[in-house]
């Protein structure tokens, strides 16, 4: 079942997401090369609780640390660490937060110093892959329609989508119906409705798609060791016109 939000409801969630998005904002500046992934979950974690939010990964499903921090080849959930970023990496940063009861969930993938011109291609068409599916959230379409935008501009790209790890309904819980594929036909699966709240997130690989999870039973990386991006906003659907991002601020 699809749990439609009021628009009260819509504002309680706006608020928990733009938490999410001033934190990714915070954490974008902190990262180079140098500093360590343990350093910018302490700063996430940091942030969010003394603006009153409750960081959302944190023991969700015994998850340890409250960012996902996911270098290079590393697709995502990847746990932060001692681990210390290098010139010439990519970070992807995914973090959720609660705010009265609701969640925000966001993403970006940022470059550490310079980056391979191929690699930064790599993360705007994964952005512009979001947006794109982002554009298809509107009254009237269907929910397969955002995923094949978003696999149809990365794929144009030569790149690959993710397909083991969707998007997803959000609310009261950070996982809710229906799941966001990022790949497949269009005019397939519910038709979207105002109040819908869907968090977007395409996960792109520079190779090809395939995943596998390491053994401490988290970090997904690329089956090929080709670099990953992954971007994602919480947005809301609107009863007419392009949805709200709730995640943007
Ligand atoms: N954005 C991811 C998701 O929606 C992050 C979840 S990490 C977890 O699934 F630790 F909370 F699982
Ligand atoms: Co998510």
């Amino acid at each position: 079942m699809i749990i439609l939000k009021t628009p009260d409801e819509i504002e309680v969630m706006a608020r928990a997401s733009k938490l999410v998005a001033e934190t990714l904002q915070a954490l974008k500046r902190e990262v180079r090369p140098g500093v360590t992934t343990d350093e910018l979950d302490r700063i996430a974690e940091e942030f969010i609780r003394t603006r009153g939010g409750v960081p959302a990964f944190k023991g969700y499903r015994n998850y340890p640390k409250t960012l996902c921090a996911s270098v290079n080849d590393q697709v995502v959930h990847g746990i932060p660490s001692r681990r210390v970023l290098k010139e010439g990496d990519i970070i992807g940063l995914d973090l959720g937060a609660i705010v009265e009861g609701f969640y925000g969930d966001a993403a970006v993938t940022v470059p550490v110093g310079a980056i391979d011109p191929r690699v930064a291609e790599l993360l705007r068409v994964t952005e512009e892959a979001l947006y794109n599916g982002i554009e298809q959230a509107v009254v009237g379409n269907r929910l397969s329609d955002i995923s094949h935008a978003v696999q149809c501009h990365a794929e144009a790209a030569g790149f690959s989508v993710v397909t083991d790890f969707v998007g997803h309904g959000i609310g009261r819980q950070l996982h809710e119906e229906p799941q966001v594929p990022n790949h497949g036909k269009p005019g397939q699966g519910p038709r979207l409705q105002v109040g819908m709240v869907l968090a977007i997130e395409p996960m792109v690989n520079l190779g090809a798609s395939g995943v596998r999870i390491l053994d401490d039973q988290w970090t997904a990386v690329t089956d090929d060791g080709s670099l990953s991006a992954h971007f994602e906003h919480t947005i809301a659907i609107q009863a007419s016109g392009p949805p709200r991002i709730l995640t943007k601020l």
